[in-house]
């Protein structure tokens, strides 16, 4: 369903992404691991054409994507989160999600209508008129995740949203994953420090580090990868919480 081949991106003199491939089967859960700077968010970059890629290509169904503009591949049917949560800080959370549904839609009353099934589905409802930069982080990672969910994407990239998140809302924010995956089939692929919901939830995982792809594979596979246990032992990822 998606691909990106031996993509590179370079700042300077730093290697930020470095030959990396990998594959996304629909209907899965593909999961993103490493630690700081080791080029996740760099890749979603890449990939939503944010940033221009040094070398290789991504394909979505077939289509190579790499070179298209940002709205071009939403237009596709991509969506995407943001680690540093990109709401309108002066308007409503009502607003912002409907901001999101309006290009998909023909009329005000659709967009509406889909705006407030995802506030019901992420529990958003009560805080419908509350203005989102006066929002905990809770429920910004909320509204940033129901903003993405307003594009009805086939295929979602999940920034770290589980980042500064209790546990109670980790294991409802895991849920909701699993809702949209299994009910909406949605396909995702979520970059994520909290090891817990990555086992729950990922079929697959692909393991970064210092903008190279160091192993990939079932949960289970790559937990056992001699490798990355090395990583692990070796304190390189001392940002990944086991909780
Ligand atoms: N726009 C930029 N210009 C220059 N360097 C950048 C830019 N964006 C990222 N970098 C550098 O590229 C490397 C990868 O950064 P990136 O944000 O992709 O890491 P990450 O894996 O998402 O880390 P984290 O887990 O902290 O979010 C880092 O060394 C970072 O400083
Ligand atoms: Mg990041």
């Amino acid at each position: 369903m998606f691909s990106v081949k031996n993509v590179v991106k370079r700042f300077g003199g730093l290697i930020a992404v470095d030959h990396v491939s990998f594959e996304i089967q629909k209907g899965g859960i593909f999961g993103i691991i490493g630690p700081n700077g080791a080029g996740k968010t760099t890749l979603f970059n890449l990939i939503m054409g944010n940033l221009a890629l040094d070398e290789g290509e991504i394909r979505f169904h077939d289509q190579i994507i790499s070179g298209k503009k940002t709205h071009e591949i939403a237009a596709l049917g991509i969506g995407r989160t943001f680690q540093m949560v990109k709401p309108f800080g002066g308007l409503t959370v009502e607003q912002n999600v409907l901001m999101g549904a309006l290009p998909k839609h023909n009329t005000f009353q659709e967009a509406r209508k889909v705006a407030r099934q995802i506030m019901d589905l992420l529990e958003l409802t009560p805080y419908q008129d509350e203005i989102a930069q006066t929002l905990p982080v809770g429920l910004k990672k909320k509204l940033e995740l129901a903003r993405a969910l307003a594009t009805q994407p086939q295929l979602l990239f999940l920034d770290e949203v589980m980042g500064g998140l209790h546990p109670r809302e980790v294991q409802d924010m895991i849920e909701v994953i699993r809702y949209l995956n299994r009910e909406q089939n949605m396909t995702i692929c979520m970059i994520e420090h909290v090891m817990s919901a990555v086992m729950a939830l990922c079929d697959r995982i692909l393991v970064l580090q210092q903008g190279r792809k160091l192993a990939e594979g079932t949960v289970e596979e790559v937990t056992r990868n001699p490798e990355v246990i090395q990583a692990y032992l070796g304190g390189e990822f001392k940002d990944v919480t086991l909780a």
